[in-house]
């Protein structure tokens, strides 16, 4: 009797097993493997990353796992009404699974909503879709993280100095990953520096963040201690700004993202840090995400039980752990990984710095 509860089970089992490999197969499994299409829409090109890292390790990732499935992507240029345009277009031309970055957190809910009628899954890349149920999965760094190293760092550069002025470069309030960078900058800053000016750059334009440390400039008199700089397009913007005003020395410049350029500018002393984010495991992880929904209803054990709560929903995640880097640590961080190499930084007048850093 016990022995044939149990195979009926077994048995019972076997057939939902079936069931859900059937349900799940939203792509084809044949000989040769896994097919369908995965779309991968990426928010913007202004910053490095997006065109040069995550793009092409999303590819090849792919690629490598799925070597019959198709990559849909498009760039919306940080215009959240082609985001729109190009999701439906993917939806349309039936994408099986959707990897979204969202230029705008809240209306980014749309094409999520729209990807349900329509049975696609959707992961949230880097940036959190808001305010929707719809979304199956999350992957992305401890964002507040990022903001405390920021302000931390900051706090290290000025040293000793007495109520130092700062003014604060804060990303695209429409992205919710600013939100938390200016929130753990502030949870750090708060009461040990003065805040001069701050201001929300919107698009994460680097020549908005420009004009805005201009403006402050010259409502400061070019007194400024510090810049707090959400990331390093940013940050660049307002270095350039401060190079134009004559300011010399330079004063300590936070960034993230840990782009060649901002590399660079630390080794040469003109930016103090970045914020290096492994986006080789984002990226990866992204397409593994992205390749487990198309070939399985199961849920992808990636998460360990981790949620992140986007206003409606407790988003399965996963959160990937930021670095502060310094020219103390170019070398034991991006260099070791090789997320730069010698060659890529260590160029023209940069020989130097790279020598002087132990970087040869
Ligand atoms: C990303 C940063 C990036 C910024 C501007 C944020 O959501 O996390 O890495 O620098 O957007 O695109």
């Amino acid at each position: 009797m016990h022995k044939l509860r149990t195979l009926t089970l077994v048995a019972s089992m076997g057939l939902i097993a079936v069931i859900v490999a059937s349900c799940g197969g939203s792509s084809t499994t044949g000989s040769t493997g896994p097919s369908g299409k995965i779309g991968l829409l990426l928010p913007e090109s202004k910053t490095a990353r997006y065109e040069t890292k995550d793009r092409p390790l999303f590819t090849n990732k792919l690629k490598a796992l799925c070597p019959n499935c198709t990559l849909l992507y498009n760039n919306a240029n940080q215009d959240s009404s082609v985001q729109q345009t190009q999701a439906e277009a993917m939806l349309t031309n039936g994408v099986k699974v959707l990897v979204l970055d969202p230029v705008d957190g809240k209306s980014a809910a749309a094409i999520a909503d729209k990807a349900k009628q329509q049975g696609v899954p959707v992961v949230s890349y880097d940036r959190l879709i808001l305010n929707t149920a719809n979304v199956n999965f999350y992957i992305s760094f401890d964002n507040a993280k990022v903001g405390q190293l920021q302000g931390t760092s900051l706090l290290t550069a000025l040293g000793s100095k007495t109520n130092p002025s700062i003014v604060m470069i804060n990303g695209d309030p429409a992205d919710n990953n600013a939100k938390l960078f200016k929130q753990g900058a502030h949870s750090v800053l708060d009461g040990k520096v003065q805040i001069k000016k701050e201001y929300d750059t919107p698009s994460w334009s680097p020549d908005k963040a420009h004009d805005e440390m201009a403006q402050a400039l010259t409502a400061l008199g070019n007194k400024v201690d510090g810049v707090y700089a959400a990331n390093d397009g940013t940050g660049g913007g307002a270095i350039s700004a401060m190079v134009s005003a004559g300011v010399n020395p330079l004063p300590p410049v936070t960034g993230q993202d840990a782009e060649l350029a901002a590399i660079q500018r630390i080794l040469a002393g003109q930016q103090y840090m970045t914020v290096y984010k492994a986006i080789v495991p984002e990226a990866e992880q992204a397409a593994q995400l992205a390749f487990d929904l198309l070939t399985s209803a199961s849920a992808s054990s990636m998460t360990n039980g981790k949620t992140t709560n986007n206003g409606t929903a407790d988003v399965p995640s996963v959160l990937l752990n930021p670095v502060a880097v310094t020219k103390d640590n170019v070398k034991t961080t991006v260099v070791a990984d090789g997320f730069w190499t010698k060659a890529d930084i260590c160029t023209g007048t940069y020989v130097a710095a790279c020598t002087a850093a132990g970087i040869n």
